[in-house]
């Protein structure tokens, strides 16, 4: 009998680490009132669609960030140093698990910057999966969570994937049961919205009404249209209380929204905090026609088709 094999060694032989991961738009964004902490008690409903960043871990002699995009997506504006959202997630990660943070992080960006996407938590969430990976760390899912949810109300979800409703800051995540597949068009704005300067507005035209702000309640009907598949009802129960806010500062939505209407989409809101307009089309042939007509329409700088739920960060 032949002696058997000592336990195999693991080597960690890695040279570099992609994760892939995807965009969200908000199905509901219902926002309470002002906290004392300067940030608001949410309902969010996180739809992840199939518009991905891709983050690449690759060691390094020190933390540096290096960004690329598709072609005709603005990326002026992303930070390559230290205050990269990518950067601090894997600053976090290190100072966690007791390393230097030793990596590059690079970023091929798809998602549109400033966006209302989440395109920035998108990269985080990669930069947390990929450098865990990197550095066989081990860090459990719950860990990477609560990492994440310091880093932003948005990168719990990236990491997350599928469809979840987010309460507290967006954080506190459960999964929300879908059926089949949703079709989206996206209009895409020249330029970015702060997320802050939106939520600001959105409390001073609050305040400028002199109601009383409801704590949000989770639309049921939605989470019903959701459950049933049914793209024509979730298009009407579609809800973002940011929208006022990002349609002040920014007045040319209406027009692009006017025009998603007028070609037929089952639903039109801004994506989160904006200024990507987000379409709902009732099938993948509809959306492409949805697409062609905004295009022609020019009431966008560029208008891409994605569908949802997809996963969260995955490892490529
Ligand atoms: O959490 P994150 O850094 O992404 O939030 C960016 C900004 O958005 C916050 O500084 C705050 O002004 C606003 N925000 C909020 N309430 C939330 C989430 C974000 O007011 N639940």
């Amino acid at each position: 009998m032949r002696p058997r094999a000592a336990a195999p060694v693991r080597f960690r032989n890695v040279t570099a680490v992609t994760v892939r991961v995807p965009a969200k738009v908000n199905l509901q964004l219902s926002v309470g009132p002002l906290r004392d902490d300067g940030y608001h008690d949410l309902v969010n409903v996180f739809h992840a669609v199939s518009l991905f960043d891709e983050v690449t871990a690759t060691p390094a002699p020190r933390l540096s960030v290096v960004v690329e995009a598709e072609s005709g997506l603005d990326i002026d504006a992303v930070p390559v140093g230290p205050d990269n959202l990518a950067a601090r997630a894997a600053a976090a990660l290190a100072a966690h698990i007791g390393v230097e943070p030793t990596v590059q992080i690079g970023i091929h960006k798809a998602i549109p910057v400033a966006g209302g996407m989440a395109g920035g938590s998108a990269d985080a969430a990669g930069a947390l999966i990929a450098c865990n990976e990197l550095w066989d760390a081990g860090v459990d899912e719950a860990t990477l969570l609560e990492l994440a949810a310091d880093l932003g109300s948005d990168v719990p979800f990236a990491l997350f994937g599928g469809t979840a409703v987010g309460l507290g800051r967006g954080e506190r995540l459960s999964p929300v049961l879908t059926r089949g597949r949703f079709d989206w068009v996206f209009a895409l704005a020249d330029g970015g919205l702060s997320t802050a300067a939106v939520y600001g507005e959105c409390d001073r035209l609050r305040a400028a009404d002199g109601g009383p702000v409801p704590p949000p309640q989770v639309a049921e009907g939605l989470i019903a249209a959701l459950a049933a598949g049914n793209a024509e009802t979730l298009g009407k129960e579609l809800r973002n209380d940011l929208q006022p806010a990002a349609l002040t500062l920014r007045s040319s939505l209406r027009s692009t929204l006017a025009a998603g209407r007028d070609s037929g989409a089952l639903g039109a809101l801004v994506s989160g905090s904006g200024p990507t307009c987000a379409f709902l089309a009732a099938s993948e042939d509809h959306a492409r026609d949805l697409a062609t007509a905004l295009s022609q329409r020019a009431v966008a700088k560029s208008v891409i088709q994605a569908h949802g739920p997809v996963p969260g960060a995955t490892v490529l």
